[in-house]
Order: structure tokens, then sequence, then C-alpha cells
């Protein structure tokens, strides 16, 4: 398939699109680059041996977008494009309600009018907001606590009702866990601008030296050792998630549906420095500090539906996530 990838020079997007190229699709990438390098691309490229074309493009822009689906005769998208720091969202919700939902709205309407009904659409689990049970299934209540997770859960229900008005459509949520990781070859990853938000970067800088410790935000909270648990899922099981949900949607006879992507399995922070340095052999220093507000204590999935209707399964273990972490991190020294 033609497959148009928003947010595709992204952390996530780029992974992707190494698994869907090497999958036999034809990628093409559509970013405005306001999180990303057009390096990256290259990057891609090296890895998959073929050149991918990048569109910088912002999604909001919907009569280029839609020259572009028309262009490269594009028959599915991967909606990766958006902002993503919870933080920031609360400092400024409308920057986030404008990238995400109008940037969707945006998307959808060039899509409609192109006939490209086929959208996977990165969702997250933050979603669930506080869990009520665990493992999270796909039926847990929703209830974002944050207007990051307001955004994502406009979104959902917009899909939801779109695909209500219209049955050809063919989309298919997937909410994620905690991507972490990168590419064996060291060549793509997470690369945060300022001073990482999320525990795994953080962790990596800590490990190069940029950092001088890790903060471990509380450890008091009702899991085994005190602090956080959440279900890490390596963004190459991520990746090949899309590439299943892709495959799915030319066989589903239903205009939309949600999927949890993770490994069903949760880690404490302290888990995961553990992991990180039997990995890599570095030492993570670190303090333990207040709670940070609007963490949960522990938030992983139920992965059965994504297991039965789309074949997938994660195949990396935490060792795996911290040794790719270390290695795309440790280039860039
Ligand atoms: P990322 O910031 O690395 O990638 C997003 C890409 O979208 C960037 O390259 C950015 O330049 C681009 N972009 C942003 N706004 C745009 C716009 N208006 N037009 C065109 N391009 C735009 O983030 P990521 O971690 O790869 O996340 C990808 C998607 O997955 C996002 O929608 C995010 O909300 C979602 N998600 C991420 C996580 C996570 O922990 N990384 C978890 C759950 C869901
Ligand atoms: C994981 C654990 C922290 C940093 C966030 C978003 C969510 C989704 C994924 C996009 C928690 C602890 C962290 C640090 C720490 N993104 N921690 N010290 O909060 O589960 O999810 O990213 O959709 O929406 O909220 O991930 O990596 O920030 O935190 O102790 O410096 O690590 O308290 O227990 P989180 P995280």
């Amino acid at each position: 398939m033609n497959i148009l990838l928003t947010g595709g020079a992204g952390y996530i997007g780029s992974h992707t699109a190494v698994v869907l190229a090497q999958a036999g699709h034809h990628v093409v990438l559509l970013d405005n680059l306001c999180n990303s390098q057009a390096s990256v691309v290259t990057r891609i490229g090296r890895i998959t041996g073929q050149a991918h074309p990048l569109e910088v493009c912002d999604v909001r822009e919907t009569a280029r977008v839609q020259h572009i689906l028309r262009q490269y005769n594009i028959q599915a998208v991967v909606h990766f494009a958006g902002l993503k720091a919870v933080g920031e969202s609360v400092q400024q919700p409308l920057a986030y309600f404008n990238a995400n939902v109008s940037g969707a709205i945006s998307l959808l309407e060039a899509m409609q009018a192109e006939g490209v009904r086929k959208l996977v659409f990165s969702s997250s689990a933050t979603v669930y907001g506080q869990p009520q049970y665990l493992p999270l299934d796909e039926d847990h209540p929703t209830g974002a606590i944050n207007p990051y997770g307001r955004t994502k859960l406009h979104i959902e229900e917009m899909l939801q009702d779109l695909a209500a008005s219209d049955a050809t459509w063919r989309i298919a949520i997937l909410r994620y866990f905690n991507p972490v990781g990168a590419h064996e070859s060291g060549l793509i990853g997470e690369d945060p601008s300022g001073t990482p938000n999320n525990l795994m970067p953080y962790i990596a800088r800590v490990a190069a030296g940029k950092l001088p410790y890790l903060n471990v935000w509380g450890d008091d909270y009702a899991t085994p050792d005190g602090t956080g648990v959440r279900d890490y899922i390596h963004v190459m099981d991520l990746a090949e998630g899309h590439r299943a949900a892709l495959d799915y949607l030319n066989h589903s006879t239903l205009p939309c549906e949600v999927f949890n992507l993770g490994t069903g399995k949760g880690y404490s922070v302290l888990d995961m420095i553990q992991a990180f340095e039997l990995a890599t052999g570095k030492r993570i220093p670190f303090q333990v500090g207040p709670r940070r507000s609007g963490d949960v204590a522990a938030c992983y999935a139920d992965n059965q539906k994504a297991a039965m209707k789309l074949a997938w399964h994660a195949q990396h273990q935490l060792g795996q996530m911290c040794q790719s972490t270390w290695q795309f991190e440790s280039g860039y020294l």
C-alpha cells in the first residue's frame, strides 16, 4: 500500500516507517519538523536501503494535505503528528487543542475529500485516567486528567462519530502504553529537546553523564517497591503493531475499533533503573523526591484484543529496551 505517515519524522513515526517499508509498503512522511529533524528521514533510508519522500507540511494545511494524498495515491494514513508533553499541555491548552484536535479535523477532511478511508490513529493509555482496575482493557472507562489526554479523547470520540456517519471508514485507534527503546541500528531513537520528562530518556542522559542523577518521583505508592509501575513497550514492537493494524483494516468489517498496545507487564521505576544498569553496565545514581502531580500508581495493559484480532505480540524484553536506548544515546555522545 501507499501509506502516509503524519509525524513520520518523529520518534514512533520513524520506527514505524522502517517496519512498513521493510514489509513492502511505500511510505511517504509528512511532518512540520516542530519536534524532529529532516535528517531522520535519511537515517530511515539508510536502514531500509530506500529513499522515502518527506513532505515538510503542517497537518492543519488541509489543501496541501489533500494534494499530497492525491500526488502519492495514498491508500492509508497513520496519524502520529501532534504535541505530546503533558506538562506543556497544562500551560498551553489552546496550542494542544489546535495542533491535536484541529490537526485531526484537517487531516480527516482531506482524507474524506480524497476518498481515503483507512486510518490508524496514535492514541494513548492516558485516556484511561485513574485506573479503576488492572490490567486496563479497552472497555475500561475513559476520563483524561490533563489537556493532552483530553485532546486524545476528543479525537477518539470524533473518529467514532465519523465512523458511525459513514461505514466505509476503517479506523484503528491504538492506545500506546509507555514506548521506549530504539532501532537496533542505533540510527534512530528518541531524542527529546531539553530535559526529558519521561523516565527512559532521563535515565539515558544520566548514564551519559549529561544529567547528574535521576529524580524518582515518589516511593510511597501502593506498588511492590512503592515507586510507579508502568507497561514499557519496545518501540519496534509498537511499530509492528501499526503494520498489523493496517493489515487488519484491509479485511475488517467494522468501521472503527480500539486496541491497546502494551506488553501486559508492569515494571517499577526501581526495576527500570536496575534493568538499565544490568543491560548497559552503567550506574544510575538516583534520589527519591516527592510524587509528580498527575501520576498514577500503576498502569498496564490487557493486550488480549490485539493478540486475538491483530495477531500481534510484543517480542522484546526489558533488557533489549534498555540496551537499544543506550546504543542510541551513546551514539550521540
Ligand atoms: P514525536 O514528537 O517524536 O513525533 C511527533 C511528530 O509530529 C514530530 O516529528 C513533530 O515534528 C510532528 N508534528 C507535530 N505537530 C505537527 C503538525 N501540526 N503537523 C505536522 N507534523 C507535526 O512524538 P512520538 O513520541 O513519536 O509520538 C507520536 C504520536 O504518538 C503522538 O500523537 C503522541 O501523542 C502519541 N503517543 C506518544 C507516546 C509516547 O510516549 N511517545 C505515548 C502515547 C501516544
Ligand atoms: C514513568 C514513571 C514517573 C521521570 C507519559 C505520559 C503519557 C504517555 C507516556 C503520551 C512514572 C516516573 C519519570 C523521572 C520518575 N505519553 N519518573 N522520574 O507518566 O507513565 O506517561 O508518557 O501519550 O501520556 O503521561 O511516563 O516516563 O513520564 O513516567 O520517577 O524523571 O517514571 O513518576 O512512575 P508516564 P513517564
